[in-house]
């Protein structure tokens, strides 16, 4: 791997991808081929948010590969809840550990932690912003289930504002050939502008439509999200949005026969639960590539043996970034990084907002 972290699934190439797709599918086929592969290494997994399935697949991950886990699912349990800071937690757990998945509600904070870690560090989701590792999950179940990641219309419905899942997904599907996406949601939970500009810097075409029954019968694949209450500053904004996606057996009958459906999860009314007996029904699957999908992951990145002290980085400019979920507003020692997209405008490097000079 070219990289020592993986923050965004930028950080892997096409064949990098490809690669960790067919190791898992290997992992799945074989499991006691690989059950000594990580013998004596040591997982933490730092969730400073509520997880079932990316903190339990780390976890499980690890020990399917032979190593151990240390960590907490709660940072109250932990010296956060005396003000320890990301850099001091982070310097600590990256000198005890070999690898580090963390979980944060702000944006960018996995790429803060990269800064000062020793040990190779894992997003495993970071405010509305990315989503790696669920887009790995994703990849795996299509390549699986659709025997190609190319030439397909998806569908991404509900958040796609604050879904980090569906950002995470089209960064890295427009790197495949002849993918289309479309685009489902509120005009209030569009995606994000740098997410536009990523696929519009790609060949990669895109419309935005407000009707999942317009939308059913061109998709090869449907990418159901939830309306996340906790991304919501306001119950008022939360109520008005909730429940306008829903997925069940009558929007269904347009779909196509192959159709394939995929959800992060967890669900909640997005889909009926009637749904899960249809046998283009993929979500409770995906869930089952994503273990395997991760411990691929985590061997190939242990393999590098690519432990380093992490050097001093100074500002690229004396900018505050104009986003309150951006870790930077947080942690204010982090030096301020940014990249010039032309004119006055900056674009954060731990959270990809754009911020006026
Ligand atoms: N898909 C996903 O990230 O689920 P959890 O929040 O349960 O980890």
């Amino acid at each position: 791997m070219r990289n020592k972290h993986v923050i965004d699934l930028e950080d892997l190439s096409a064949k990098e991808l490809i690669d960790i797709i067919q190791l898992s599918n290997e992992i799945q086929n074989h499991p006691k081929d690989y059950a000594d592969a990580c013998k004596g290494k040591i997982l933490a997994t730092l969730f400073y948010e509520p997880s079932t399935r990316t903190q339990m697949s780390f976890k499980t991950a690890m020990l399917r590969l032979g190593g151990s886990v240390i960590g907490f699912d709660n940072p109250q349990n932990s010296s956060v809840s005396k003000g320890e800071s990301l850099k001091d937690t982070i310097t600590v757990v990256g000198g005890y550990t070999d690898i580090i998945a963390i979980r944060h509600p702000l944006e960018g904070t996995a790429k803060a932690a990269s800064m000062y870690s020793a040990a190779p560090v894992i997003n495993a989701g970071d405010g509305g912003h990315l989503h790696p590792t669920q887009t790995l999950t994703d990849i795996v179940t299509l390549y699986n289930e659709k025997g190609s990641l190319e030439n397909m219309t998806i569908g991404l419905c509900g958040d796609l504002k604050n879904g980090r899942t569906v950002h995470s997904l089209i960064k890295t599907m427009r790197h495949f050939k002849n993918n289309r996406f479309v685009l489902i949601s509120t005009p209030e939970l569009g995606v994000p502008q740098y997410i536009k500009d990523v696929m519009n810097s790609s060949d990669c075409k895109y419309v935005e439509v407000p009707s999942l029954i317009e939308a059913m019968p061109m998709l090869d694949v449907l990418y159901m999200t939830r309306i996340q209450r906790e991304r919501f500053a306001s119950e008022e904004e939360y109520e008005r949005e909730k429940g306008v996606f829903v997925l069940d057996k009558e929007k269904l009958l347009s779909a196509k026969k192959d159709l394939k459906i995929l959800h992060p999860l967890p669900r909640v009314d997005e889909i009926t639960v009637e749904v899960d007996y249809d046998e283009r029904a993929k979500y409770f699957i995906q869930t089952v590539y994503g273990m395997y999908a991760r411990m691929a992951l985590i061997k190939t990145m242990l393999d590098q043996d690519n432990r380093s002290v992490p050097p001093l980085i100074n500002d690229t400019h004396n900018v505050k970034c104009s986003n309150p979920r951006c870790i930077t507003a947080g942690e204010s020692y982090l030096p301020k990084l940014f990249r010039s997209v032309g004119g006055d405008m900056l674009v954060c490097k731990y959270c990809d907002s754009r911020t006026l000079i």
